[in-house]
């Protein structure tokens, strides 16, 4: 999509220094991106809540480089620390990707994050982090060559680069309910390289809360690069590409007609296929914790005893993420307090819900 890479010259600089600020938010998979191809482009649709309270606050400022050049100049600072090895991770995506943000060539850059989550909860940050910095570097393109972008031109292009630098940010750039993939349906217009919001399901979707409960806060035992990669000789991953698809179309019915016991069986068969799928991979990883299985086994049993529509959906991880629509709260938190929170470390409990997506507040 080269339409994202503009030249510029020297003369068309209009503000080499300046300071930007975004708040982007992380995001829950309903159907999960597991399996790539190429350059970051998905093996199967998803689709996904954007959360409100995970975020992260991302700082920008540049100046002038004393010389042009196509080195990267960046300092990078996390929770108020150089943090080196981050910015060598930056700095690694944005030479590899220089030619789609041509200011590079004549400023350097400085970036501060700041998560709102803390970063040994167990909460993945590259979607919340990924969205942020492809909100600064492409409104730092807008300032640079005074270009005027509107906050959706910003975003459009924004999306493209977030799902170079980790697949599943792109989704983080809009609100909502949003979908990534190419997928033939009237309310999806994402594409493989960009993700899109899905419009007109029931409103219910937009009070959806998302409690979190830490299981184990420790690193990953695999990484989604890793994780991604044992898919491509899966024995099962043409069904699994396929499954995806059916349950895309599937959950988006249940979502337009606000079928929320059925919302609840295509989330969790989603994650359920997810950690199934890293068993039998091979290598094999077993990613839950008995207490993730704990808690997975009360909620269906709640669901059972209740009827009230909540569910269960896993990252490719041990914590458990619990929907419910806003009007059941009450009874849910008190479920989740007497019954579950034994199950987690230390009482680690996030209450988050669905937001409207990333601000811009500098
Ligand atoms: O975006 P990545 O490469 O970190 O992969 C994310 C994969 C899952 O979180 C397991 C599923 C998803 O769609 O978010």
């Amino acid at each position: 999509m080269n339409s994202f890479i503009r030249k510029f010259k020297k003369k068309d600089i209009v503000d080499d220094s300046g300071r930007i600020s975004w708040i982007s938010p992380s995001n829950i998979a309903l159907v999960k991106y597991w399996g790539k191809f190429g350059d970051q482009l998905p093996s199967n649709p998803s689709i996904s809540l954007t959360l409100n309270e995970a975020k992260t606050t991302m700082d920008f400022s540049w100046s002038p480089k004393d010389k042009d050049s196509t080195e990267v100049q960046l300092d990078f600072y996390f929770e108020g620390k150089k943090n080196e090895s981050f910015q060598e991770k930056i700095s690694k995506y944005l030479v590899k990707h220089f030619d789609y943000f041509p200011f590079l060539r004549y400023i350097s850059l400085e970036i501060e994050s700041t998560n709102t989550f803390p970063h040994s909860a167990g909460i993945a940050s590259s979607a919340s982090s990924m969205s942020a910095l492809a909100l600064g570097l492409c409104t730092i393109e807008s300032e640079v060559f005074g270009l005027d972008l509107s906050q959706e031109e910003i975003k459009r292009k924004a999306t493209f680069m977030a799902r170079l630098a980790s697949g599943s940010a792109c989704r983080s750039i809009y609100g909502g309910v949003v979908s990534w993939g190419d997928f033939e349906h009237q309310l999806i217009n994402s594409t493989n390289e960009i993700a899109g919001e899905v419009l007109e399901l029931d409103e219910v979707f937009k009070t959806y809360q998302d409690t979190i409960l830490i299981v184990d806060s420790g690193q990953k035992a695999v990484s989604s690069r890793a994780g991604h990669a044992l898919m491509t000789e899966h024995p099962f991953s043409q069904i699994r590409f396929s499954n995806a698809r059916t349950n895309i179309e599937k959950i988006i019915k249940a979502m337009q007609t606000a079928d929320l016991l059925e919302f609840c069986n295509i989330v969790e068969s989603e994650a359920l296929e997810l950690h199934g799928l890293m068993m039998n991979s091979n290598p094999s990883f077993i990613l839950m914790r008995p207490n993730t299985l704990a808690i997975i086994e009360r909620i269906r049993d709640f669901r059972e005893r209740t009827s009230l529509p909540v569910c269960f959906t896993l990252d490719a991880g041990p914590n458990v993420h619990i929907l419910y629509p806003e009007n059941i709260s009450e009874q849910v938190k008190e479920f989740i307090i007497s019954e579950l929170s034994s199950f987690t470390e230390s009482n680690k409990i996030i209450y988050d819900h669905v937001g409207t997506g990333p601000e811009r507040y500098l």
